[in-house]
């Protein structure tokens, strides 16, 4: 069982690998994405595939691996770095880490959230540059959560547990999108299914927790920040492409809205000379939603039990059904 792994993974993960039986692992050990050329060339002939989300898994890369690529393991939730269709084509099974980051993305989320409502960052720059002269009524002053409206947009497993989180803050009111309404995951926090636009109109924060597809690309655009109140704080930790980027730059720069948190971005990297960096009411960190040290350890290892799994012709712990 030839594999290739694409990065260098938490060393539960390799070992997991190479502790079982018949598993010879080729790896691009490094921190750093594989360049294409390798990729290209270290997939060819494997029968397993473990990739991250920076790894483009196309038809190029499925035609230089072979018709012997049966497992496809991601270590993400995220799979829009997959060419579904091409997979499911040649009958390759996939496998994907959810529920073991919802935890940890659902508190970044939530702490970005609060960063960009109280500028925080904003804030500890102002007292190393000692532009903190002394206390005053009307200096850094932001938005709080309490009685406020908190619109989400997909309420799956990381948007459920944001708002399990937010809600002890004094949420008033919980709004939704998605494909369809889902009244069992609202009835906690007595959500309410939306339209996009009336949840652009009420929320005084907007939460972006839903998966990139076709229909969520490009969808936080012009006329979704022209709907939002100028005092409210759009934060994304989904994917960088449910975003127009340039609509949102508009929206900030303009005062259409007050702040922006981004944990994602496109492209990622952001250059550092985006315009979006420029801007004091918006806060980029570089995606790490699911960095915590046990996460990234346990997905580094239902990533591996899912490629031996799948390799195996056993039920993998997570497979995404294709
Ligand atoms: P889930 O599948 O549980 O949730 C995805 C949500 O997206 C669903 O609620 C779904 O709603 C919603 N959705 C789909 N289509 C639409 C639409 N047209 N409009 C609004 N919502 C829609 O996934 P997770 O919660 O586990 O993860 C969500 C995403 O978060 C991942 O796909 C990944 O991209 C991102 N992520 C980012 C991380 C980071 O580091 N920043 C870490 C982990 C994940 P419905 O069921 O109604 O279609
Ligand atoms: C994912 O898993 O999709 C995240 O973006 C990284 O953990």
């Amino acid at each position: 069982m030839a594999v290739f792994v694409t990065r260098r993974i938490p060393a539960e993960g390799l070992r997991v690998l190479s502790q079982a039986g018949g598993c010879r692992v080729q790896q691009w050990d490094s921190e750093e994405p594989v360049p294409r050329a390798e990729l290209l060339a270290g997939v060819a002939g494997k029968r397993g595939l473990l990739c991250l989300l920076s790894d483009r898994i196309d038809r190029e890369v499925l035609e230089a691996a072979g018709p012997g690529l049966k497992v496809i393991s991601t270590m993400s939730v995220g799979f829009d770095h997959l060419a579904l269709d091409e997979i499911k084509k040649r009958g390759i099974r996939v496998g994907y880490t959810p529920d073991v980051l919802t935890d940890a993305t659902a508190e970044l989320s939530v702490a970005l959230l609060l960063a960009v409502c109280r500028r925080l960052p904003e804030a500890v720059e102002q007292v190393k540059n000692g532009g903190w002269t002394t206390w005053k009524p009307l200096w850094m002053c932001g938005y709080g959560l309490s009685d406020s409206t908190v619109g989400i947009i997909g309420l799956g497993r990381i948007g459920q547990a944001v708002a399990r989180r937010l809600k002890p803050f004094g949420v008033k009111k919980f709004l939704y999108t998605g494909s369809c309404p889902k009244p069992e995951s609202a009835a906690e926090f007595e959500a309410e299914f939306v339209p996009l636009t009336r949840l652009a109109e009420e929320s005084d924060f907007v939460v972006v927790t839903c998966a990139l597809t076709p229909a969520t690309q490009g969808m936080c655009n012009k006329d979704f920040f022209s709907r939002m109140k100028t005092t409210s704080v759009f934060v994304n930790t989904s994917r960088g492409a449910v975003v127009n980027q340039e609509d949102l730059y508009d929206a900030l720069a303009h005062g259409q809205i007050a702040a922006a948190g981004l944990d994602v971005t496109t492209p990622e990297p952001l250059p550092t000379d985006h315009p979006l960096l420029s801007l004091k009411n918006c806060v980029i960190l570089p995606h790490v939603g699911s960095a915590t040290y046990a996460t990234r350890n346990t997905m580094a290892v239902l990533a591996a039990d899912n490629l031996l799994a799948g390799l195996r012709g056993e039920p993998m712990p997570h497979e995404l059904l294709l």
